[in-house]
């Protein structure tokens, strides 16, 4: 197994390769600005340029990796195409050339509350419109996903168990980004997590159960 990370200099992203380096899963980094990657990333990981809006250097840039973890995002800008550009064509290029490349799994992070169209969060450019629309895209794709969607998101680690949901459950919540990773990394060892969409929270009144478990549930 050999992951593609895509969007590994984002803050999530960040916490994926360290996920992915914690268990020794040889991964490869896409990232739009190697130089900063090296600083955030460190000296060990294999870095390579890309952008998901060059749908051509992708198929070239997932290289001999067979699964998939993307966690790009737009980041809030006066662009109103941004999130277009980004969380919808650009996830439609990378899903292309994982069809290409023949990639066994395809992990996205999502967000909740993309199903609802009249939300205060589609006041940037209707990212949870264009968010949706990657989703559909990706399950009809043909390929093996997991869509993960995971409410507020936090740099703070918890003790607090996860919550793991069906698509279009959950409406608030957080969760801290480490344990996003964790559930994107998890996801592709456990077969229940293929071809699902799941919502993630933490909460201190969840019982505490293991990620398979909640996959098995969801
Ligand atoms: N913030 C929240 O509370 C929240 C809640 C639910 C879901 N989400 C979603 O969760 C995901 C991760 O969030 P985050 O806060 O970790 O995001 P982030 O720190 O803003 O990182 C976004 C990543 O996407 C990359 N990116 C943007 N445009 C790209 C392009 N054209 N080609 C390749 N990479 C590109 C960025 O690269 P650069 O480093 O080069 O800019 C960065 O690595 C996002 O989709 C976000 O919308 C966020």
């Amino acid at each position: 197994m050999k992951v593609l990370v895509v969007g590994a200099t984002g803050a999530t992203g960040q916490a994926i390769v360290r996920e992915l380096q914690s268990r020794s899963i040889p991964l490869r980094a896409l990232v739009r600005d190697p130089a900063k990657a090296q600083t955030l990333l460190g000296a060990g990981v294999e870095i390579v340029p890309g952008n998901v809006l060059d749908r051509y250097l992708l198929v070239d840039a997932i290289g001999d990796a067979d699964r998939i973890i993307c966690a790009t995002g737009a980041r809030p800008s006066l662009n109103i195409f941004a999130p277009l550009q980004v969380d919808y064509l650009g996830t439609k290029n990378l899903v292309k050339a994982a069809q290409t490349k023949n990639i066994q799994h395809f992990v996205i992070v999502s967000s909740l509350l993309t199903s609802v169209f009249f939300h205060p969060l589609n006041l940037f450019w209707l990212v949870l419109f264009w968010k949706k629309q990657a989703e559909q895209y990706i399950i009809n794709s043909g390929l093996t996903y997991t869509i993960v969607r995971p409410g507020g998101l936090t740099n703070t680690p918890t003790s607090d168990p996860l919550v793991m949901a069906k698509a279009d459950t959950l409406s608030s919540g957080r969760i801290p980004r480490s344990v996003v990773a964790q559930v994107c990394v998890e996801a592709l060892f456990i077969p229940a997590a293929q071809n699902k969409i799941v919502e993630i929270i933490t909460s201190p009144q969840a019982p505490s159960l293991p990620i398979a478990e909640l996959f098995l549930q969801v």
